[in-house]
């Protein structure tokens, strides 16, 4: 794909009105980034980075600055991708002003294109606000992550029809407040797919069908190097966890026998 500049909000309107699907990732650091930005049209840095980076149980001990932190790397390493930056667990969902501050911290710190928060139809007043406040956001409904001790679990949504009802009119009010994306989780599929008929705005789906506009996973889980727990909707494109197992084993085999470093890798003064 042959892009010049970073893509903009109305080009993913555009993708999304050609019926072209649109690809994401989720990304951590610079390298990552510069390898996936030419592949992906939009980069999540997603707080699952707690898990994934940081060996955490859950998202829920994200901070602020991590997302920060991470934006700013991912950022570097971008010049095609759309970057959104998730807002993490109690930098939002409390109150609208906190939301709004908080929110233009990260683009302000980042200089990300747009933040993303969990909520449904709970959330409305802080979509309100985030729109008001003109700061690019995109909704995350359906299974979302840092509900996770609330709900007792990762459960998935749309299992019957007053769930499916509640996420389609959730996503139908979020619509209304003008945001640039929905990302739908762990949503059964005929489900999803009524949310996408239901909305006139993009949608992308993790564990949510093929039927949304869009696609994501999480990184770290479709290279194989998060291994943990490897969730039903995740195809593994690499199995990095084992490469990397073989690259230190075969290190740690030459250091120990005297084979590494051999002249190739040594700097010697020359005579
Ligand atoms: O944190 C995350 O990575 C996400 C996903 C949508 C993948 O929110």
């Amino acid at each position: 794909m042959d892009r010049i500049g970073r893509l903009t909000q109305h080009d993913l309107q555009n993708i999304y009105k050609s019926g072209e699907k649109i690809v994401c990732l989720t990304a951590y650091t610079t390298p990552v980034a510069r390898v996936l930005d030419k592949h992906c049209d939009l980069l999540l840095v997603g707080d699952s980075l707690g898990m994934v980076v940081y060996g955490m149980d859950n998202t829920l001990g994200v901070t602020l600055d991590m997302m920060i932190n991470h934006g700013q790397a991912v950022m570097r390493g971008v010049k095609h991708s759309f970057v959104v930056v998730d807002m993490p667990y109690g930098s939002y969902e409390h109150d609208a002003a906190d939301a709004v501050m908080n929110a233009k911290r990260v683009i302000d710190e980042t200089g990300c294109d747009a933040i993303k928060i969990e909520g449904g139809l709970e959330l409305l007043h802080i979509y309100h606000a985030l729109a008001a406040a003109e700061i690019p956001t995109v909704a995350h409904i359906g299974l979302q992550p840092q509900s996770v001790e609330k709900e007792g679990g990762y459960k998935l949504k749309g299992r019957n029809d007053a769930e499916t009802a509640e996420l389609i009119l959730a996503a139908q009010e979020i619509e209304k407040t003008g945001v640039i994306a929905l990302v739908i989780e762990g949503t059964v599929e005929q489900s999803s797919r009524a949310i996408v008929d239901a909305v006139s705005v993009p949608t992308i789906g993790i564990g949510a069908s093929p039927y949304c506009d869009g696609q994501i996973l999480v990184t770290d889980d479709m290279l194989g190097l998060f291994v943990e727990h490897v969730p039903k909707f995740v195809k593994q494109y690499a199995q990095l966890a084992q490469n990397i197992d073989a690259a230190a084993a075969q290190y740690s085999h030459e250091v120990r026998a005297g084979v590494f470093p051999s002249d190739a890798h040594v700097y010697k003064r020359a005579s």
